[in-house]
């Protein structure tokens, strides 16, 4: 039991839990999990926000209807403070919508222990491969130079690590003989865009227990 991490309350699909997606790039993950959400469930997308004005998956909350906003870096604001700025601007978005559980999809910054600390236990990430092989930015690519034959994706609690808090789940994938990047990350999303909903659910229907 770790005291540090306090989980979301118990939602229910009267009462879901208020979700935050934050993504960086196009976001097929977030595209899986509102496609899931069009059946009523304990959870529901109330914001999705990205940390580039032009990402092209704000498009993807959008045709759903949803506040979609980017929130770029704070350029005014000299390094290093820029970081905890863009998180404070990031944090008075997620309080403006009442947000109770923040899940990073693709969202391609690590974030500050000022962040975590105000967010630990409900801030979950996706991250492609079986933790703890291969944290960082370029998971497919170091699988594929170590010659594994199964990688695959893991959700897991952020803590003030790099890809590095408790594991809620994952999911294996072979990986072929003929895999490049491009084709392995192709494969591995598709079993993220099941495992992500479905851990999600369990989250937020209070089955998950530290
Ligand atoms: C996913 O593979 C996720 O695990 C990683 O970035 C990718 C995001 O893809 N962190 P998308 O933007 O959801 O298509």
């Amino acid at each position: 039991m770790d005291s540090g991490f306090s989980l979301p309350r118990v939602g229910t699909s009267d009462d879901p839990i208020r979700l935050a997606v934050l993504i960086s790039g196009g976001g097929s993950g977030l595209a899986a999990l509102l496609r899931y959400q069009h059946t009523a469930r304990c959870h529901r997308t109330v914001l999705v926000l990205a940390d580039k004005a032009d990402a092209g998956g704000l498009q993807h909350g959008r045709d759903a209807g949803i506040t979609s906003i980017g929130v770029p870096l704070p350029m005014q604001v000299e390094k290093p403070d820029r970081r905890v700025a863009h998180e404070r601007l990031v944090h008075s978005e997620l309080e403006a919508a009442d947000v109770e559980l923040v899940v990073l999809s693709g969202y391609m910054r690590i974030l500050t222990p000022w962040f975590v600390r105000r967010w630990k236990g409900r801030l979950v990430n996706i991250h492609p491969s079986l933790l703890p092989d291969f944290p960082g930015a370029h998971a497919h690519r170091d699988a594929l130079a170590a010659g594994v034959n199964v990688t695959g994706c893991t959700v897991h609690l952020v803590d003030e690590g790099v890809d590095s808090g408790p594991i809620l789940a994952q999911m294996k994938v072979e990986v072929r003989p003929d895999d490049d990047e491009e084709a392995l990350q192709e494969r591995v999303k598709r079993m993220e865009h099941v495992l992500y909903p479905d851990v999600l659910d369990r989250l937020c229907s209070g089955l998950i227990l530290l």
